[in-house]
């Protein structure tokens, strides 16, 4: 009998190049230290996530059942004779990365059950896929490393070092987001409006400058950087009335600046507000929000 399993993910924020990084251009991110634990035992193939009020088979219709049993099939473990458990500690469908956490998670936790040597990174992409239809790679990069990365398609995950570790403010709208259908909707601006390929192309020009105000600490310019960048993915249309709202209130909070992250329609937002997170928090919650504090760049 194969003893329990256990594997973990770590849920993750952008803090530029969201949906710019499927075209190629940079985008940096950080793995929070919060994400996904999976437990495997032997079983009866259940998959369960009381946080998310997840419960089902692996391989029944729905995405999490396909994608968790394209890991079972990855890593040649019959579906039907283990038991999933998740501990989830990041909400789901808020632009942290849940899915890529839950993959990654469920990966490590069934490469000690199989006896072969698979790709962790294909078979996670591949599991990614049901939820991003075709997914950059940046939330499965960060979900396997931690830590603050500059990602690029072509080049993949380079860790970056900060000076001090980074407080951020974290809000969540509550309003579940699809990435593949913000994703999808990029594509249609992209192939109707030439122009687009411009903005995004700026979006990629934030992450680069961000990343040396994040390496060189100098948090005004980080601010501002994290505002333009929400400009511009409100500009290609992700944003949605709530996300602005969280943004506003936290820039009027004190917050140095303010940024959807993720995929938008929804999901979450990043605040910076160095010493000023409470401040931050209690704002989004007079409005009715919640939202928590991170720190990144921690060893
Ligand atoms: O998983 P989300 O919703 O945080 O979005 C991931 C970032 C995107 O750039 C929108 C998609 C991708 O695959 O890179």
């Amino acid at each position: 009998m194969t003893p329990l399993t256990t594997g973990f993910g770590h849920g993750k924020v952008i803090l530029f190049g969201e949906h710019a990084v499927v075209y190629g251009q940079p985008a940096i991110a950080a793995g929070l230290s919060a994400g996904v634990r999976a437990q495997i035992s032997e079983g009866t193939g259940i998959v369960t996530a009381p946080g998310w009020e997840l419960d089902l088979q692996i391989g029944d219709e729905s995405l999490p059942g396909r994608a968790i049993a394209s890991l079972c099939e990855a890593y040649q473990v019959e579906k039907n004779q283990i038991d999933i458990w998740m501990d989830t500690e990041i909400p789901g469908r808020a632009g942290l990365g849940s899915s890529a956490a839950m993959a990654t998670a469920i990966a490590r936790a069934l490469s000690e059950r199989s006896p072969l040597s698979i790709d962790m990174v294909k078979a996670i992409m591949a599991c990614e896929s049901f939820f991003h239809q075709t997914p950059s790679g940046i939330d499965s990069a960060a979900a396997r490393e931690g830590g603050v990365g500059h990602y690029e398609k072509s080049v993949g995950w380079i860790p970056i070092t900060l000076p001090a570790s980074l407080e951020l403010c974290i809000g969540l709208s509550g309003e579940h987001h699809d990435t593949g259908e913000q994703v999808s909707k990029v594509r249609g601006l992209v192939q109707k409006v030439h122009m687009t390929h411009q903005l995004l192309e700026m979006m990629g020009d934030l992450a680069r400058a961000g990343e040396n105000a994040l390496t060189t600490g100098d948090h005004a310019e980080l601010g501002h950087l994290m505002n333009f960048a929400h400009g511009l993915l409100a500009a290609i249309g992700v944003s949605t009335p709530l996300l602005d709202t969280l943004v506003h209130a936290a820039r009027s909070a004190g917050a140095l600046g303010a940024k959807l992250t993720g995929a938008g329609g929804g999901g979450a937002v990043v605040a910076l507000a160095p010493g000023k997170g409470d401040e931050i928090l209690r704002q989004w919650r007079s409005l009715g929000y919640y939202g928590f504090l991170t720190t990144i760049g921690h060893d």
